[in-house]
Parts: C-alpha cells; sequence; structure tokens
C-alpha cells in the first residue's frame, strides 16, 4: 500500500474548452480523493518554479506565457500510487504518443497546451503542492470561516 499526494492542474487551455468537470470525474471515478482545489492564475515566478527543471529549454519562455495566459485549476489528489497511475490517465506529451482512454490521448492535440500537468515523482509533487497549497496540500484551518461571521 502506498497512499501518495500528487499535484494534477487543469491548464488554461483545458480550462478554456470547458474540460475540468471531464477530468476532475475521471479522477473521481478511479477511486482517488480530492485534498484541495482552486482556479487561479499564475504569475511568471510561479509558473517559472513549477517548471524549473524546463529552465534552460529552448521552449521555456513560450511554456511559461502559456501556463500564465488564463487562468488554471490547480489540485491536490490523494490515493494509492496516485504519482504513477496519475501520469498513465495523463497520457504521453506528444500528441502521437498519447494513447485514446488517456486524457491528451481523447483531449489533446498539440505538444505545447496539452490540457493538463500531473507531477511526475514524488519529489516533484511534494515541491509543486508547495508551490500552490502549503507543506501538506490541505487547506489551512485558520482559512475556514463560517459563512456569515460576526
Ligand atoms: P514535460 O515535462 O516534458 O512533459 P509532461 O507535461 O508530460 O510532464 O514538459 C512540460 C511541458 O512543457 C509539457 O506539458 C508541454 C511543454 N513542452 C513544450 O511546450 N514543448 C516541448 O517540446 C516539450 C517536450 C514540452
Ligand atoms: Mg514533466
Amino acid at each position: 500500500m502506498t497512499r501518495q499526494r500528487t499535484f494534477i492542474m487543469v491548464k488554461p487551455d483545458g480550462v478554456k474548452r470547458g474540460l475540468t468537470g471531464e477530468i476532475m470525474k475521471r479522477f473521481e471515478q478511479k477511486g482517488f480523493s480530492l485534498l484541495n482545489a482552486e482556479l487561479m492564475t499564475m504569475d511568471r515566478s510561479k509558473a517559472e518554479y513549477h517548471y524549473m527543471e524546463h529552465q534552460d529549454k529552448p521552449f521555456f519562455g513560450e511554456l511559461v506565457d502559456f501556463i500564465t495566459s488564463g487562468p488554471v485549476f490547480a489540485m491536490v489528489w490523494e490515493g494509492e500510487n496516485i504519482i504513477e497511475v496519475s501520469r498513465l490517465m495523463i497520457g504521453k506529451t506528444s500528441p502521437s504518443e498519447a494513447l485514446p482512454g488517456t486524457i491528451r490521448g481523447d483531449f489533446a492535440n498539440s505538444k505545447e497546451e496539452n490540457v493538463i500537468h500531473g507531477s511526475d515523482s514524488l519529489e516533484s509533487a511534494e515541491r509543486e503542492i508547495e508551490n500552490f497549497f502549503g507543506l501538506l496540500g490541505r487547506r489551512r484551518l485558520e482559512d475556514d470561516f463560517p459563512f456569515e461571521d460576526r
């Protein structure tokens, strides 16, 4: 039994195309649990930290432009071997390699704008969750307030 947390993000193209619900449905149907979620527009420093492993690649600038171009739906999901399993559900980066039945295989036709991100290792999951949601990925208790607070 290896219970893990991972960082999953619907990218700006996926949010614009209305794919957020379909993607969440697939993770729920698989039996994974949603721990946290937020619709947000990333600033460049958050995006550059998120994609730091690619900072020397020729596509880095355009990648940061794209990922900050509109709202993303950032999520923390939890479940058995979720880091490996979610990468299988997401499919390969290249549209010619992403198999039908995977999220990218079914919905993406571009290597640059490919609908969804998922952490590829325990180390990146920890770093990415921390970048968006703090150390444990949980909503902080002090953020919880009644609908009417008086
Ligand atoms: P990568 O980590 O290789 O892919 P994945 O998202 O499957 O882990 O690359 C990160 C993102 O960078 C990828 O989702 C889309 C973008 N990208 C490009 O724009 N051009 C490229 O040639 C590659 C390899 C990736
Ligand atoms: Mg990657």
